[in-house]
């Protein structure tokens, strides 16, 4: 008896203990391109189209069962005032494109309360953006393809060349999202790596994603 209540109190603290925590991040990046030119079509930011090159859509915490924690925290709302030093580079590395066009204040901070509360124990706010443009100034996409002779040119690359190509350069395996264009081409829209729960390191991912991308796709110009 005594043995059966200590088992449900450990149960207990152990559910309690890891309902807020996650496993491992995803950094997903986007290829502004595939955005704009699909049937959703996109807005420049305030600023001016951005340059052409990955911008980051998030940070994301993940479980390693596929499934993720999202909005952890109502009490800590995003804040701009928290984030002021880094805003000259979140214009360039994490653009918004949604329309109408914004300075992208609402989509920081609607990644914030949705995926950031959420490994708020590991990354404060300041740290949680600045962690993201470091790890994605690190990794550097678009270096890792056009070194392999990838461009976006709106040429058709196939996706083992593109996965190859980053996982040589890189040392990790990406998984890539298509979307399509509004003639219905397949085409390269995002890329997941995986980051260690301390957001300290790219790892190799510890689930597969199964994204539908046909075996040669568009890598369209922006
Ligand atoms: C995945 O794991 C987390 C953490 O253990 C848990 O809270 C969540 O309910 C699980 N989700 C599914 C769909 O199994
Ligand atoms: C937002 O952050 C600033 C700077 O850290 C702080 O002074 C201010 O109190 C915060 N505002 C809210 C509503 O929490
Ligand atoms: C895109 O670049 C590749 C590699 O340089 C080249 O082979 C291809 O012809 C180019 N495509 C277009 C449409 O310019």
């Amino acid at each position: 008896m005594k043995t059966h209540l200590l088992l449900i109190k450990l149960l207990t603290l152990l559910v309690l203990s890891t309902s807020q925590h996650f496993d491992f991040f995803y950094l997903v990046q986007q290829w502004p391109g595939s955005q704009c030119d699909s049937k959703f079509s996109c807005c420049y930011p305030t600023k001016g189209k951005p340059k052409p090159d990955f911008g980051i859509h998030g940070l994301w915490p993940n479980w390693i069962n596929g499934s993720y924690p999202s909005n952890c925290d109502s009490n800590s709302p995003f804040n701009s005032s928290e984030i002021i030093d880094l805003v000259s580079q979140m214009e360039s590395h994490w653009p918004t494109l949604s329309c109408p066009s914004n300075d992208g204040q609402k989509f920081w901070g609607y990644e914030w309360n949705k995926h950031g509360t959420c490994s708020k124990s590991v990354l404060d706010q300041h740290d949680f953006f600045s962690t993201t443009l470091k790890l994605k100034t690190q990794i550097n996409l678009l270096g890792a393809l056009q070194d392999a002779g990838i461009h976006p040119n709106g040429s058709e690359y196939t996706m083992t060349s593109i996965r190859d190509a980053i996982k040589g350069a890189r040392g990790y395996t990406p998984w890539i999202e298509c979307n399509r264009d509004v003639s219905g081409n397949s085409q390269l829209y995002q890329i997941y790596l995986c980051v260690d729960s301390s957001g300290s390191r790219f790892i190799e991912c510890p689930v597969t994603l199964a994204k539908k991308c046909s075996p040669s796709i568009k890598f369209p110009l922006f």
